[in-house]
């Protein structure tokens, strides 16, 4: 077999061979996954998120792996930082065909009528408007090209009812309206709108301090309310990131080329619309 006969077949079958993705929230949990997986996939990623050693380390991890990638330190909740990200994006890789919407924080663990407003602009402003204010930086270019593909990670917050987390749900619901209005607009121009709706990561930074002040405000052990939680889905188990990040692969690659509009369920079997 002629010498870099393997890897070209290998390189051929890479679901995003030299596609450029802009993955926010991507220096730890459910967005590194996405960027290790869409690196390994061929695509150049590109990461944001606040905290520069994470990014950093993420980066070096994803170099090693023959892959490429850039990072930005960014508050996403800020509209210029937003704007940052994007130019930064394009000036290292030229173009961006791909935005993964996944940055976010959980926000405080209390009822309606206690949340302070300034944390609920908050989550909304890292959520909901980071996503909006990206797909608008975004979508001129993928009309320009008649491609591209935007991808939201909601939550399961968005289609059931959990106490104690107002911001976090609605903020996650409006994603879910916001890929059904992005998707309709560029249905017609070549670009696809979709939206994982994740059950309970457990293994990330966000769900583990979740589960640390439920557990307290409900006067259980950490253990008893994960366990309590779990037996409510289907499957009894949490999700993966990993298993998160394929099926965000599946709906930024080719392979669903039939999908937009989307809301895809990754819950192991929780919320059933
Ligand atoms: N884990 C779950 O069970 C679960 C379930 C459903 C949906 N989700 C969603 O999945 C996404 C990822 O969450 P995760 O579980 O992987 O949590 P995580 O490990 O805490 O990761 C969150 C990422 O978002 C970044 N981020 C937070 N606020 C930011 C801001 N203002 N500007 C820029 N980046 C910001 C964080 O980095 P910095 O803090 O360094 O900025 C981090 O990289 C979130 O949208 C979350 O709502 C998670």
């Amino acid at each position: 077999m002629p010498r870099g006969f393997l890897p070209s077949i290998l390189m051929g079958l890479m679901l995003l061979k030299d596609q450029v993705a802009l993955i926010t929230g991507s220096g730890r949990g459910i967005g590194r996954a996405i960027a290790h997986l869409f690196a390994k996939e061929g695509a150049a990623v590109f990461l944001t998120a606040r905290t520069k050693e994470q990014l950093d380390s993420t980066t070096a991890e994803i170099f090693k792996g023959g892959g490429r990638a850039g990072y930005l330190a960014a508050d996403l909740s800020r509209e210029a930082d937003c704007a940052q990200a994007v130019a930064a994006a394009r000036e290292k890789f030229g173009r961006i065909d791909i935005l993964v919407n996944n940055a976010g924080h959980y926000g405080p663990v209390v009822p309606v009528e206690d949340y302070p407003l300034a944390d609920f602009d908050k989550v909304l402003a890292v959520h909901l408007r980071a996503a909006f204010v990206l797909s608008k930086l975004v979508l001129p270019e993928m009309y320009a090209r008649q491609s591209g593909v935007i991808l939201n990670i909601s939550s399961l917050s968005a289609k059931a009812a959990y106490a104690w987390g107002s911001a976090y749900a609605a903020a996650k619901a409006g994603m879910l309206g916001l890929t059904r209005v992005t998707a309709a607009e560029g249905a017609r121009k070549g670009v696809r709108v979709n939206a994982i709706c994740p059950g309970p990561v457990t293994e990330t930074q966000m769900s583990k301090d979740l589960g640390t002040l439920l557990a307290k405000k409900m006067g259980v052990n950490q253990d008893e309310q994960l366990a309590g939680f779990l037996n409510g889905l289907l499957q009894g188990r949490a999700q993966t990131a990993q298993e998160i990040a394929r099926a965000v692969l599946f709906l930024c690659s080719g392979q669903s080329s039939a999908m937009t509009g989307q809301s895809i369920n990754v819950d192991g079997g929780a919320a059933f619309y």
